[in-house]
């Protein structure tokens, strides 16, 4: 098949290019940057250019782009490149793929866990859950509006809600992984807040699997079927690492730290898959020991 893949450059989006080739399918690459191999081919979403003539007979198309969400402070101006760079990509891919004359099977889009709010306690959600409060929230619902022309040019859309993506180099463990090798690592807060990871293999699983499965459409919860607590995870890590877990880490210091974005760790978001498990997808990393292990 072949597959079109935008944001592949990041930490989902190269693991997904790799294992959509490792299992046969032809990638090509939207890039923001000049093509450098015969794979990529140049798309600009500030300026409403995608290269249609390279989409020709694409199956499916996975959009994965937006300016990285840890990769600054939460200030007002960055909310703000936050929330344009996803919804102005997203709007500009989905509306040219109704201008292809074979339009794609399926647009998965990524989306993310944000979607149900900072703190949603100890309440299961799926796909089923309203959303929530806040910013993330409010950017998530937004990103998955503007997914609409596709949707309304009979595409089938996917919105992949992520969680935790837990994987070798990168994603949520990186920040982590050297406080806890120094053995400095603890758990955020109270400690009893819900996380709910997901490792990099599972998700680049579930998103071949929103691609080669015909009658994939709507809100996907892309999070591991068993939920644990931050003090778990921390729990966890430490021992994978052979480490001492020490003291928690305190809600201020971390507000102090990374600001607004600390709520994103504190907060509890006990989120199960749901509508994947009801399709028959399965995990290989179901619970948070596997998942950290696939990581380390
Ligand atoms: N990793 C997680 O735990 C997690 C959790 C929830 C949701 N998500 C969401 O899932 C998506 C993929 O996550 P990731 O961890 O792979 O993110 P990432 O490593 O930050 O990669 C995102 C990619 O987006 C593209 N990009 C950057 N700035 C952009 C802009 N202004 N406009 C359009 N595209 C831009 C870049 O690819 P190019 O340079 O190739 O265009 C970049 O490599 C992101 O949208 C993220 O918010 C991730």
């Amino acid at each position: 098949m072949r597959v079109a893949v935008a944001g592949s450059s990041g930490f989902v989006g190269s693991a997904l290019v790799a294992g959509l080739e490792s299992a046969g399918h032809e990638v090509v690459r939207l890039v923001r940057h000049a093509p450098a191999a015969a794979n990529e081919a140049r798309w600009d979403p500030e300026q409403g250019v995608v290269p249609l003539a390279r989409l020709t007979d694409v199956e499916a198309v996975v959009h994965l782009g937006g300016v990285n969400v840890g990769s600054h402070r939460w200030t007002r101006r960055f909310k703000k490149e936050l929330h344009h760079s996803r919804i102005r990509s997203t709007t500009v891919l989905a509306s040219a793929l109704t201008g292809l004359s074979v339009r794609p099977r399926v647009f998965v889009c990524a989306s993310a866990m944000g979607y149900y709010g900072p703190d949603r306690g100890r309440e299961l959600l799926d796909e089923e859950s309203g959303p929530g409060d806040g910013f993330l929230a409010g950017l998530c619902q937004d990103w998955e509006h503007a997914a609409q022309p596709a949707r309304a040019a009979d595409i089938a859309v996917c919105h992949s809600r992520f969680g935790l993506v837990i994987g070798p180099g990168g994603g949520a463990l990186k920040p982590l992984l050297p406080l806890f090798r120094l053995g400095l690592g603890g758990h955020f807060g109270n400690g009893e807040q819900f996380w709910s990871p997901v490792s990099l293999h599972d998700t680049v699983r579930a998103l071949r699997f929103l691609v080669e499965q015909h009658g994939c459409v709507g809100p996907y919860n892309v999070t591991a079927p068993e939920p644990v607590s931050n003090g778990e995870f921390s729990r966890v890590l430490a021992a994978e690492l052979h480490r001492p877990r020490l003291l928690p880490v305190p809600g201020f210091a971390l507000q102090i730290a990374i600001g607004q974005a600390s709520s994103e760790l504190l907060g509890s978001l006990r989120v199960v898959p749901t509508r994947l498990s009801e399709a028959g997808f399965e995990f290989e990393h179901p619970e948070v020991r596997a998942i950290i292990r696939s990581a380390l």
